[in-house]
């Protein structure tokens, strides 16, 4: 991880250049004709194959490496989908045994009850088989899987994940030992990195030990951080790959003094001083509790409100949840004047401040209006800031899986996710769209998140 860690810097730009692209679906359903992994993708498999390339599945898509854009999965591997027609792989892993056994390094992609071996990116002949056939004791329509070598694993193996079970199979005796990990989130693909073990689940993934299943610390973390890389086009030849961090925002808020502000990781822009120059800031440097960053943020009467899920995977002795996900949604206000001070009796949970269970993607207020949005996936809720106690007014299905950040200006609200921003004229227009208008592109003029 460490090595990894390294080789992404945190170096990055971005901006509102304000020219649309072709209309596009922005959702990443198993059916999308080109989904962004920028976007916050959950991958349904991933692995690498014979020569260490690694293969991130998502619906009939797959992406080669940490950048790129995404490819139809049948024209890497052939043969695909004459035998379904779903259009997605469940899990996959490569095979690591010994080197004269007969499928070192083959690529195995799994689907409902059925599994699939590759070589070259040549089906293996008698294949596809019934999983049972060839890995007795594994069920079918797994979540994931992952190769676990000797050494790592106690004998050479193979994880299976399906909804909280996990199965251990030895690949030399065919032995399968069933576990319940019910600490660890449920896997939608797993991947073996530089000897570490990776649970992806959503956009965010959770390292965890092949043997007891221990969760690594400070994990969830946002897969965008470290496994996904744009080409940086906007600045020229050089090819520079860059996280998908470096395009996408966490949060964006205006207060009533116009001070503009954008937040990724743990830094934060002002937009309004943009003509001084961008700079940088960490969020500490205003506001000093908030350390880890955050999901959403909001202004409203002199008041900034940023929210942040704090809850880590966190365990006791016996592997039992330490924080319920709950207690881990905070809102800390701070008073807006000279400095920011953080109000007495802060943080607070967010459900006793809003009403709202969260974690929560987003959140906007627009000027004049008591109401603030608060985007959850695809819902989006309407709180009164008015009201006592505060609750959810209403909620809408908005069209996007997964929202970024959004902003209430003079001009409407902006809808950010990914690399990309959608318009709308108002709260009332976005809560009654039911498919995305035409996309604007972010790129590297007025958001410059340097280190
Ligand atoms: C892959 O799938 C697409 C869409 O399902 C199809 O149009 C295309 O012909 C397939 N390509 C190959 C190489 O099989
Ligand atoms: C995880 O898997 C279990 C089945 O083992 C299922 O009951 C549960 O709903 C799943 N949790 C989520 C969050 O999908």
């Amino acid at each position: 991880m460490k090595l990894l860690l390294k080789t992404v810097c945190l170096a990055s730009a971005m901006a509102l250049n304000g020219h649309a692209e072709h209309p596009k679906q922005s959702d990443d359903s198993h059916y999308n004709a080109s989904p962004d992994r920028c976007a916050g993708i959950e991958f349904d498999a991933i692995a690498p194959d014979e020569k260490g390339t690694s293969y991130f599945f998502k619906g009939d898509h797959l992406w080669v490496g940490f950048s790129g854009p995404a490819e139809l999965s049948n024209g890497t591997f052939k043969d695909l989908d004459e035998y379904h027609h779903l259009g997605h792989v469940d899990a996959a892993f490569r095979m690591h045994n010994k080197k004269d056994s007969g499928d070192h390094d083959h690529i195995y992609l799994f689907l409902n009850d059925k599994v699939f071996s590759y070589y070259k990116h040549s089906l293996e002949k008698g294949f596809p088989l019934e999983i049972q056939q060839q890995f007795p004791g594994v069920p079918s329509h797994l979540d994931a899987a992952v190769e676990c070598p000797a050494g790592e694993c106690v004998t050479d193996a193979v994880l299976f994940f399906k909804g909280k079970d996990v199965y251990h199979f030895d690949i030399a005796t065919k032995m399968v030992k069933k576990k319940a990990w019910d600490h660890l989130p449920n896997c939608t693909s797993a991947f073996r990195w530089l000897e570490h073990y990776y649970c992806f689940h959503g956009h965010h993934f959770t390292r965890f030990h092949p043997v007891t299943g221990e969760v690594g610390e400070n994990y969830p973390k946002d897969a965008r951080h470290y496994f996904m890389r744009v080409s940086n086009v906007d600045h020229g030849a050089s090819g520079k790959k860059e996280p998908c961090s470096a395009v996408h925002l966490d949060a964006i808020t205006a207060d009533d003094t116009g001070k503009r502000y954008a937040f990724r990781g743990k830094s934060y822009i002002r937009l309004d001083s943009h003509r001084d120059g961008t700079h940088p800031f960490p969020i500490t440097k205003s506001w000093r509790d908030v350390t880890d960053g955050v999901d959403a943020v909001f202004s409203y009467d002199s008041k900034i409100y940023l929210i942040k899920d704090v809850t880590q995977i966190k365990f006791n002795q016996n592997f039992e949840r330490i924080f319920s996900p709950s207690q881990g949604n905070q809102v800390y206000i701070y008073k807006a004047d000279a400095h920011y001070t953080l109000i007495d009796g802060y943080p607070k949970p967010l459900k006793d401040e809003l009403g709202v269970q969260g974690p929560v993607d987003a959140a906007f207020m627009c000027e004049g209006e008591p109401t603030v949005f608060l985007i959850q996936g695809q819902k989006m809720f309407s709180v009164d800031l008015n009201a006592t106690p505060r609750s959810v007014k209403r909620e809408v299905s908005l069209p996007f899986t997964k929202v970024d950040a959004a902003e209430c200006g003079a001009d409407g609200v902006r809808v950010f996710v990914g690399s990309k921003y959608y318009k709308y004229e108002s709260p009332t227009i976005l809560s009654h769209s039911k498919v995305t208008p035409v996309p604007f592109k972010i790129s590297p003029k007025e958001f410059v998140f340097k280190k």
